[in-house]
């Protein structure tokens, strides 16, 4: 018999600590495809003929970032801007820092602002404005995830994954303590996580 190509004790080693401390799945991995698909071929259809600048907001936007990347036709290029709110870890204070900032002039060029989850919808709003003084041709926002009754301003969203209720998620790009980014889906977390 011949030996698979992924034994299944090295599929389920590496992870299945992550796995077991999920409570609960909210996103699953399926879900997710089927949306980058969907959001893919509106870009497409939006911009088709035009090229596209897509701006990861990192670190949480890597996933998004990479998975619209590769589901989109159009011509795009990929930028990644880093950015820190001052204030409380867990809540943004609005006030945005950048740690890294774009490694190119975005003027006359169409903007795609690519995030993972937009909360209060702070450091989004800094950044729209940040860019738009940029000049750029236009600027529009691709969030996977979005939580409602966050928010503490409201963000033009234009292409729009999941809205999800206001608890903490981890998973496709969203972490606890830098962990569980690399979960397929986004779920919720066991209590007692946190409490160890
Ligand atoms: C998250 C997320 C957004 C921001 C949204 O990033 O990626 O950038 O928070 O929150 P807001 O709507 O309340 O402003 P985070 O600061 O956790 O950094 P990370 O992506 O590196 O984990």
């Amino acid at each position: 018999m011949t030996a698979p190509l992924l034994p299944m004790e090295s599929e389920a080693e590496q992870p299945a600590d992550l796995h077991r401390d999920v409570e609960a799945v909210l996103v699953s991995q399926q879900q997710i495809a089927e949306k980058v698909a969907e959001l893919a071929a509106k870009i497409d259809a939006d911009y088709a003929g035009r090229e596209i600048v897509l701006v990861g907001v990192l670190k949480g936007a890597v996933m998004v970032m990479a998975d619209l990347a590769r589901a989109l036709t159009i011509p795009v290029s990929m930028e990644f801007m880093a950015v820190s709110s001052y204030g409380s870890a867990t809540s943004s204070s609005g006030v945005v820092r950048i740690l890294k900032d774009l490694d190119r002039d975005i003027a006359d060029c169409h903007v795609l602002v690519v995030e993972d989850i937009i909360d209060s919808g702070l450091t989004l709003s800094w950044l729209l404005r940040n860019l738009r003084a940029r000049h750029p041709a236009s600027v529009e926002v691709v969030a996977m995830l979005r939580k409602p009754e966050a928010a503490q301003v409201q963000v033009p969203v234009a292409y729009m994954g999941f809205d999800i209720p206001s608890v903490f998620v981890v998973g496709y790009g969203l972490d606890y303590a830098q962990r569980y980014r690399g979960l397929p889906y986004v779920g919720t977390l066991r209590p007692e996580v946190y409490s160890t």
